[in-house]
């Protein structure tokens, strides 16, 4: 849930601390110890450009980041402990799958096998740096070891079904429709990651920004949505069930890596409403659009005839229909004209407490907060 609440004015603290631009230091936190400094007040919290330490955890502004981390530390799971038993047998026998099923799957993995790390480089080296927040800086911690887990699931996919390790992790070099959209995504971070980077200036926040929206709306939140459904119809065919499962959870965190990055947008917008100004909202819903081009042009060369109950035109939908809905998120007007959910049974996938049986494999309840125990 989105908390739009300001803290209380305190006109005193208003007088004697004017808001400052930061300097790099203070917004990293690794500067020269204010030995004389004041308690940080809740008042002095921001997003971005903050002058209160960003070391101090309490007080709590935003509690939803601080929600959001420990939901994720809730869902923890580890791709080890899923079985590939049916997977290898599925993958070396000879009927089971079609040669169309096969490079779907393939390119699918390659897809997500790089992407992750694309993702959790961009967290680690971009977003941390600028965010000036620490309980969204906890969650960004939280998120950074999920991309490591998710990383991890390729390597074992790749392990246990003896595939070419080198196919699929150069695919995002070597496939162009992949390529293409790692490419579109990588020059926002790269933007960032230059050392003489700062947020503090309109052009710099809105840079900022452009980096938010490319990485969790696009890349997680709409992106990695047509690879779930992808493998997740398989799964529902009986095929490919323990990655299918392993998606189901990396599926379960990416949603909430998505709705923390949706949060962040709209605080940051909240905070400095003059960055998001209608040239700005109709740059961000162009980014939204082109994002879905691409996906369809990977759509169709992942799946060049499709297949039972999948193909590139229904994917092609399914991302109008995802645009639209991250559009809303944002508070933005659609960028497609109405399209129907072609995949209602996605919304199912992504709720593991009821659909434990889903994919008929090895059951695990993966939600684990509160079960210490300590004798
Ligand atoms: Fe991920
Ligand atoms: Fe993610």
């Amino acid at each position: 849930m989105l908390d739009w609440s300001e803290p209380k004015a305190d006109p005193a603290a208003a007088t004697t601390a004017p808001l400052l631009s930061p300097t790099a230091a203070d917004a990293t936190g690794l500067g020269e110890i204010d030995r004389g400094g004041g308690r940080v007040q809740v008042d002095d919290k921001r997003m971005i450009n903050a002058r209160a330490d960003v070391n101090q955890l309490l007080p709590l502004k935003y509690r939803w980041a601080w929600e959001k981390y420990l939901a994720g530390c809730n869902n923890h799971w580890m791709p080890t402990e899923v079985s590939m038993q049916a997977d290898i047998a599925l993958w070396k026998s000879r009927e089971g799958l079609t040669e169309d099923e096969r490079r779907m799957i393939k390119r699918n993995l390659g897809f997500f096998a790089a992407s992750e790390s694309l993702v959790a480089n961009n967290i680690v080296l971009a977003i941390y740096r600028h965010l000036t927040n620490p309980e969204c800086r906890q969650y960004l911690l939280r998120q950074a070891f999920e991309e490591a887990v998710h990383t991890h699931t390729f390597q074992y996919i790749v392990e246990s079904l003896g595939l070419d390790e080198g196919e699929l992790f150069n695919m995002y070099r070597e496939v162009p429709s992949i390529t293409d959209k790692a490419a579109w995504a990588l020059k926002h971070t790269r933007n960032l990651d230059d050392a003489d980077f700062r947020t503090g200036t309109p052009a710099a926040d809105r840079d900022f920004l452009r980096d938010l929206v490319a990485f969790y709306v696009v890349f997680e939140g709409m992106w990695f949505y047509t690879g779930f459904a992808q493998i997740l119809s398989l799964g529902r065919r009986n095929k490919m069930v323990g990655i299918a499962e392993q998606y189901q959870y990396i599926l379960r965190d990416e949603s909430l890596h998505l709705n923390f990055g949706i949060d962040v947008i709209n605080q940051i917008r909240n905070e400095n409403p003059g960055l998001w100004t209608r040239a700005f909202q109709d740059e961000v819903r162009a980014m939204i659009a082109e994002a879905a081009q691409l996906e369809a042009a990977y759509g169709r060369d992942t799946m060049p005839r499709g297949f039972l109950g999948l193909n590139a035109a229904l994917c092609e939908q399914y991302m109008h229909f995802i645009a639209n809905r991250r559009c809303a998120q944002l508070g933005l007007a659609p960028v497609f004209a109405e399209a129907e959910n072609p995949f209602p049974w996605m919304s199912e996938a992504m709720d593991l407490k009821k659909e434990k049986n889903f994919f008929e494999t090895r059951v695990i309840e993966y939600q684990n907060g509160g079960s210490l125990a300590w004798d």
